[in-house]
């Protein structure tokens, strides 16, 4: 069975590809490089054994995605990573992001409109959930005004493709719904790289604990939690890789129960900024330097996951605690600051 992963260098994209191969999946990937590198291709080969089959292809070229399908006829599933994630970027340049998340999504969805039969999965974000008005958040919360184009995207996305299914019959889909990704890969061979300043709290941490950063900013202590802090569902990004193996064996053994389905994919348990920074200092045996700071505008104060669709329908279940996930991701910072 072979899969074009697009994104797969990207930090979720590359744990992906290494959990489909360790399943005996052969894997093609396509990235445009914008936001990773080549020497992610090295890191996957040297977890699994194997380099996965890379071709450079910018999705955004509608005639490159078209020779992309023509060329590779012998597709038995599509995961779609490739899109751009930082919410303040989008705000500052809103047709970049509307450009790389939903016209590349089009332009996919165009080829595989053209097949007798295809399975597809979909990057989607707790964030079209907003601030829900009931926790854990079900799949059945209500879609709230998106804060950002970013979120708009993912919320656009998912009506792309749910509008496309109806009428595209031989299309099977699946949205999962992503709450926070952290950490690495055990092996400390791939994990995220950030851009610049991260704007995420975990990255931001271990670059802190590592003397890039001076310290933390805890963004608001004066929300209604248990510590004041906003609550998130950290989950590790090999539990969220394995999510999608889960997800994309449901298609192909032709499981769904419709040929659109979304699926919160997270841990079940909240964790507030203070919770994450302990854990960082308990994994990392070092006190970490931060400050509380003003709120940062747009942050929804709690959310976590109903993990229970995705336990029963995909078989699956996130089994690494917040210790392991950030020791992991502590573990990959060391790596690259070597
Ligand atoms: C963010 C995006 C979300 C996106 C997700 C992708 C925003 C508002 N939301 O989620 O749309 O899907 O990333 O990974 O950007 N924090 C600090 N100090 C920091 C950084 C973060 O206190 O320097 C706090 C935040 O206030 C928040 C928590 O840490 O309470 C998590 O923040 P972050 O990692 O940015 O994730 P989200 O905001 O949940």
């Amino acid at each position: 069975m072979k899969i074009l992963v697009t994104g797969g260098l990207g930090f979720i994209g590359s744990h992906t590809v290494v959990e489909l191969q360790q399943r005996g999946f052969e894997v093609l990937i396509v990235d445009n490089l914008s936001n990773s590198s080549l020497k992610v291709l090295e890191g996957i080969t040297e977890i699994t054994g194997k380099a996965p089959e890379f071709e450079k292809t910018d999705l955004r070229d509608k005639s490159a995605v078209s020779a992309l399908f023509k060329k590779h006829k012998d597709l038995d599933g599509v995961i779609h990573f490739a899109a751009s994630k930082a919410v303040g970027e989008s705000v500052a340049n809103p047709l970049l992001y509307y450009e790389n998340n939903i016209n590349t999504l089009v332009y996919v969805l165009q080829e595989l409109s053209k097949l007798e039969q295809a399975n597809f999965i979909f990057s989607s974000s707790c964030t079209v959930y907003g601030q829900a008005d009931e926790l854990p958040i079900t799949e059945n919360a209500p879609v709230k005004a998106a804060e950002s184009p970013y979120g708009n995207t993912k919320q656009i996305g998912e009506e792309i493709i749910r509008d496309t299914t109806r009428v595209n019959e031989q299309i099977a889909a699946i949205s999962l719904r992503y709450f926070n990704p952290i950490g690495a890969h055990p092996s400390a061979a791939i994990g995220e790289l950030p851009i610049g300043v991260p704007q995420n709290l975990v990255p931001f941490i271990t670059q802190t604990g590592a003397g890039i950063r001076e310290k933390l900013s805890v963004f608001g202590n004066d929300y209604p939690t248990r510590d004041g802090t906003c609550i998130r569902d950290y989950i590790h990004v090999v539990d969220l890789a394995k999510a999608h193996v889960s997800a994309l064996e449901r298609l192909l053994k032709k499981k769904s129960d419709s040929n659109y389905e979304v699926f919160n994919i997270g841990t079940g348990t909240g964790s507030t900024v203070m919770e994450v920074i302990e854990s960082f200092e308990r994994v990392s045996g070092n006190k970490l330097n931060y400050q509380i700071a003003d709120r940062r505008p747009g942050d929804v104060i709690a959310a976590f996951a109903d993990t229970s669709l995705a336990n029963k329908q995909l078989n699956w279940k996130a089994e690494s605690t917040l210790d392991e996930a950030m020791a992991s991701a502590w573990l990959w910072e060391q790596k690259i600051r070597n």
